[in-house]
């Protein structure tokens, strides 16, 4: 038997875990291609631990086999061979190595940890934004404290610029998982946990709830928009002034229909009639959202199919359906929510 095959099958074993592991996602949602600074960071950690797991699998092995092969028991020789009981300096070795190997690996891991989780700067800059994010059964929100919005299931972030999130949970624990920019962290209740990331490049990355929290846990889904700070710049100044009045009389009515069904959990910024529940996401600027409830892509069949049976796209939402209003109050309603941009 030669030394190298088994190694040369966990290779191929990792090798195909991580090819597997990559074709889960698009590219920008891949925890081996991190396209921000946390994520990098992090890597390096994974990178450094998987080292020196292959190291110490090689050192054994190839100890092992030297064993195997050196000590085997040679045709006619029937002699009882030299009993070794206990070695000092073998049993100081193998306490010393690992220990060495520990430190190795718990210096870096320390420090990046403790510096990712720092808070961001009291004073306010140019250099950074506060984002909190807010994990609810099964959605997610995002406050921008020092811009005075409330938006949910988009996190908008201008790319090149540290992103200081604060994650919590308003029920049970979830966790915050961008994978092409970072790592998990838990959102729980009463408690703030931070992340910072950041975005090199414009687009949209995947965001996922990775902590079992319920019937649609795999459905709480949400979108990491980075954009040139301009192009943010310019959806900070839209969202905090926002036109949300209606133009049409179907829309109108829509707003009409709105306000008797919607407001009390829904809020929509920017209405001269005060639109301020706070139990479900805001839904300011819902038209130009890429997704409905996070998950299915925007548009009028698939906001029919949310606003008649929410339970069937989501289970255990708390959002009810409204398949009881009759059809030309759905249509304007319908009307009034891809109104607003
Ligand atoms: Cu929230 Cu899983």
């Amino acid at each position: 038997m030669s030394r190298g095959k088994p190694i040369g099958r966990l290779f191929l074993v990792f090798a195909m875990f991580a090819l597997f592991m990559a074709g889960c996602e698009k590219p920008m949602s891949n925890v081996l291609d991190p396209q921000g600074k946390t994520g990098k960071e992090q890597l390096h950690l994974i990178n450094l631990s998987v080292y020196i797991m292959i190291l110490v699998c090689v050192v054994v092995f190839a100890i092992f086999f030297y064993v195997l092969l050196r000590f085997r028991r040679k045709p006619g020789d029937n002699s009882i061979p030299k009993q070794v009981e206990g070695s000092l300096t073998l049993e100081i070795l193998w306490i010393v190595i690992p220990v060495i190997l520990l430190v190795i690996l718990a210096i870096p891991t320390v420090a990046v940890t403790f510096s990712q989780a720092k808070a961001a700067p009291k004073q306010q800059s140019d250099d950074f934004i506060r984002v909190k994010a807010i994990g609810h059964q099964f959605w997610w929100e995002f406050q921008y404290p020092d811009h005075n919005i409330r938006t949910a299931q988009e996190l908008h972030i201008p790319v090149g610029k540290k992103v200081y999130v604060e994650v919590t949970s308003d029920d049970v624990v979830h966790a915050f998982w961008v994978p092409g920019l970072a790592g998990k962290v838990d959102a729980s209740p009463g408690r703030i946990n931070r992340v910072p990331i950041d975005a090199e490049k414009p687009g949209v990355y995947k965001g996922r709830c990775a902590e079992l929290c319920g019937a649609s846990h795999a459905l709480m889904n949400f979108q990491v928009v980075a954009e040139k700070s301009s192009d943010f710049d310019k959806w900070v100044k839209k969202r905090q002034s926002p036109n949300s009045d209606p133009q049409t009389a179907e829309q109108k009515d829509g707003k009409k229909v709105f306000a008797q069904n919607c407001m009390s959990c829904h809020a929509i910024d920017g209405t001269q009639l005060k639109m301020r529940g706070n139990k479900a996401p805001n839904l300011t600027g819902f038209s130009s959202r890429n997704k409905i409830a996070g998950l299915l892509d925007n548009n009028e069949k698939n906001l029919d199919r949310w606003l008649h049976n929410p339970e069937e796209v989501k289970p255990g939402t708390y959002m009810p359906g409204f398949s009881h209003l009759d059809k030309k109050d759905m249509t304007s309603l319908k009307a009034y929510l891809q109104s607003l941009e």
